[in-house]
């Protein structure tokens, strides 16, 4: 199974608790790293990246603060991956247990597969949906330079039968793609069909439109120059996208309409928040009940 480990960093300036608490997550299946100098950590966050730090505070050198502040400075806020993150971890949350493989997922409106390829790569079962044709090509052309046998990327729109029978999947998400649907609502009926009774989906749709540059600007005077360009990755391809999409809506959705919306379409709404770019976003999760079966 191609299951990502967590990669964790213990930084204490007392060898044995570093030592204790390496074995001990080692253990328990996680990817451990120790140091025993704030410098030591700064060198290794250099070279590689982490999920998780543990950091003591007072150490001789550089305290943990002075580590977590470097480590920000390294690694600044990168939205669009802070969302995967977010999607990844309610998958993970609402996915039956049992093998990751076993677990089947539909990612709609994949787009090049961003967030299909993160689904994939946690060892899920995972199929890209995707209306646009030289979208999915792309999204082909780099599963096989993956060589990820738990994926694949069908052309099709949900909302005309393309997800096929019912209550096929577990898991179904959606991200950015409702609100330039011609018929989000019959997208999130098809959605609630095809899910399993029990299973859960996963929701993104923005609540207004983000402009690359005044995104730019703001990001660049709240999170600093490197978080601006980093933001750049999803900002530069989404304007793209704008500009080259069919004119269709846009739909746009605050907090009550979208679980309204939610709703309608037969889900049980478990929760919703505000996320990505400072809060452009409604990210909603919601369950198929077991007696709507
Ligand atoms: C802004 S992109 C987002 C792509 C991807 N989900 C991501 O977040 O990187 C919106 C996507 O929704 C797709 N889309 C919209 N309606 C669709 C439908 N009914 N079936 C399949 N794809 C759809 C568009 O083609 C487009 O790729």
């Amino acid at each position: 199974m191609n299951q990502a480990k967590t990669r964790i960093l213990i930084v204490d300036d007392a060898g044995p608790v570093v030592v204790l608490c390496v074995n001990v997550l080692q253990a328990l299946g996680y990817a451990v790293k120790g140091a025993n100098r704030g410098e030591t950590a700064v060198e290794l966050l250099r070279k590689e990246r982490f999920d998780l730090m543990v950091l003591d505070y007072k150490m001789p050198g550089m305290t943990g603060f002075d580590v977590y502040q470097q480590a920000k400075a390294l690694y600044p806020v990168q939205p669009y991956r802070d969302l995967q993150a977010d999607v990844l971890e309610l998958v993970e949350k609402g996915a039956p247990h049992g093998p990751r493989r076993d677990v089947h997922v539909l990612d709609v409106g994949c787009g090049p597969g961003n967030f299909t390829f993160v689904l994939a790569e946690a060892g899920f079962s995972t199929i890209g949906l995707e209306a646009y044709a030289a979208l999915v090509e792309l999204a082909r052309e780099k599963r096989r330079a993956k060589r990820l046998a738990n994926l694949a990327f069908r052309h099709g729109d949900l909302a005309e039968g393309a997800g096929g029978r019912d209550g096929s999947f577990d898991m179904v998400v959606s991200i950015h793609g409702l609100y330039v649907h011609p018929e989000p609502l019959t997208l999130l009926h098809e959605a609630w069909r095809v899910l399993k009774p029990g299973g859960h989906a996963v929701f993104v749709n923005p609540t207004r439109r983000v402009g690359p540059w005044s995104t730019f600007r703001e990001i660049k005077h709240r999170d600093g120059l490197r978080a601006a360009l980093a933001s750049l990755l999803w900002l530069v391809p989404n304007s793209i996208f704008e500009v080259a999409r069919k004119r269709i809506g846009p739909h746009y959705w605050d907090e009550n309409q979208f679980a309204e919306n939610l709703k309608a379409a037969g889900f049980t709404v478990l929760g919703t928040r505000r996320t990505f770019l400072n809060g452009a976003s409604v990210l909603v999760w919601a369950r198929r009940d077991v007696e709507d079966s």
